[in-house]
């Protein structure tokens, strides 16, 4: 079970979150819905430590968790997917993995191709971000957050920039992922989509 209890944020005087609390099962996915500018990208931006939560708690399996230290719980794929654009989608991938987990180069290279088989990115490991269409881009980010092996994966927005196609693509990918034992948090404004893969759904 992953948990937020009594989060709280403003932005000056403007309130985002009241005391917020959430509960997500292992292994279920939770849609985040809300209107622009309702503080979506920011609760996701408090979880993975690039903001500041002005009081409340995250906890996993009853254990509060110290997100600055634990940060490899987490994994977020962003709205715009924050590449590095001068390295390759292999090193885009392994970064992290060598120089935040200390792992070897080619055993984080061979987890690497790994999953990108698994997400049909096989033949593209070697081109860089500008050279993938947006789905592909997309597929990168999933896979370079998966690398570290989080807990909880969270995605913003994941179909704002992809065609009906794509984004049916992405819904059984996301539901796929709960296989892999990962709790998801998805942040949208796409009701449909939000109800085609949620086990939950939550407005802010
Ligand atoms: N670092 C910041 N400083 C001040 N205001 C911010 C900051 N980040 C976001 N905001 C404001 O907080 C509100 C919520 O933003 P955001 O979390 O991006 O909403 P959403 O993702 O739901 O559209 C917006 O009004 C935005 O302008
Ligand atoms: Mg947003």
């Amino acid at each position: 079970m992953f948990e937020i209890r009594n989060l709280s944020k403003k932005f000056g005087d403007r309130m985002l979150f009241d005391r917020l609390n959430l509960q997500i099962e292992k292994q279920s996915i939770v849609s985040i819905v809300g209107p622009s500018g309702g503080g979506k990208t920011t609760l996701l931006r408090m979880l993975a430590n690039l903001e500041s939560m002005d009081s409340g708690e995250i906890l996993l399996d009853g254990r509060v968790l110290d997100i600055k230290k634990e940060e490899q719980i987490m994994g977020i794929v962003f709205q715009d997917f924050q590449l590095f654009p001068h390295l390759s989608v292999l090193e885009n991938i392994t970064l992290a993995p060598i120089q935040v987990l200390k792992k070897n180069k080619k055993v984080a290279e061979h987890s690497a191709k790994i999953l990108l088989s698994h997400l049909e990115l096989a033949d593209k490991k070697y081109l860089y971000p500008y050279q993938l269409s947006g789905g592909q881009k997309q597929r990168v980010a999933l896979a370079r957050a998966l690398a570290m092996k989080p807990q909880i994966l969270a995605y913003d927005e994941p179909t704002s920039s992809l065609d009906p196609n794509l984004r049916k693509q992405i819904e059984k990918l996301i539901i796929s992922m709960k296989d892999l034992g990962v709790t998801q948090i998805v942040v949208t404004h796409d009701l449909n989509f939000a109800q085609n893969i949620s086990d939950q759904m939550i407005e802010v």
